[in-house]
């Protein structure tokens, strides 16, 4: 069976994961996901193929899900940063794009200060939201994807 392909996509200063206030976003990289994904999901890793892209621009993020159609991406563990709380461009991208999207943040943002963080332009165009898990909240998203596609396959219930 082929592996069912999923971006993840990550937004502005998320590719300094690590270095980037590590009491709040956690000490691991991005780099560190796929080893997470098999620890966590042992050798149903192998029925997932993650393509990683991070960009710091609204408009390279649009442009990455734009291509993720041509590409037959089928599932997307989105985190756009703090583009999340403002950007009607990224949600007007979502909605028409068709692809099933997990929205992402490694910190637990309705538990943030800022009541900015505790909105969400894109979440109405994602199937969920995971979030406050650190490197693991990736993982639980591309977990639910993975889900969706079994069921979608098995047509049996969630
Ligand atoms: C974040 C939360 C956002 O509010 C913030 O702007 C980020 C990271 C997270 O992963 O916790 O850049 O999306």
């Amino acid at each position: 069976m082929e592996p069912i392909r999923i971006l993840v996509l990550n937004g502005p200063n998320l590719g300094v994961l690590g270095r980037r206030q590590p009491e709040i976003y956690g000490e691991r990289t991005l780099q560190d996901l796929p080893g997470l994904l098999r620890e966590v999901m042992g050798d149903a890793a192998d029925a997932v193929q993650l393509v990683l892209h991070q960009s710091n621009s609204e408009g390279g993020l649009i442009d990455r899900l734009e291509r993720a159609v041509e590409e037959g991406i089928q599932g997307i563990a989105f985190n756009a940063g703090a583009y999340t709380h403002t950007s009607l461009a990224l949600a007007d991208c979502l909605a028409w794009i068709g692809i099933p999207c997990v929205e992402v943040h490694l910190s637990n943002v309705w538990a943030r200060r800022e009541p900015l963080r505790h909105q969400s332009m894109i979440a109405p165009q994602c199937v969920g939201v995971v979030s406050g898990f650190g490197l693991l909240s990736y993982v639980y998203a591309v977990q639910a994807i993975y889900r969706l596609h079994v069921r979608d396959k098995a047509g049996t219930e969630r």
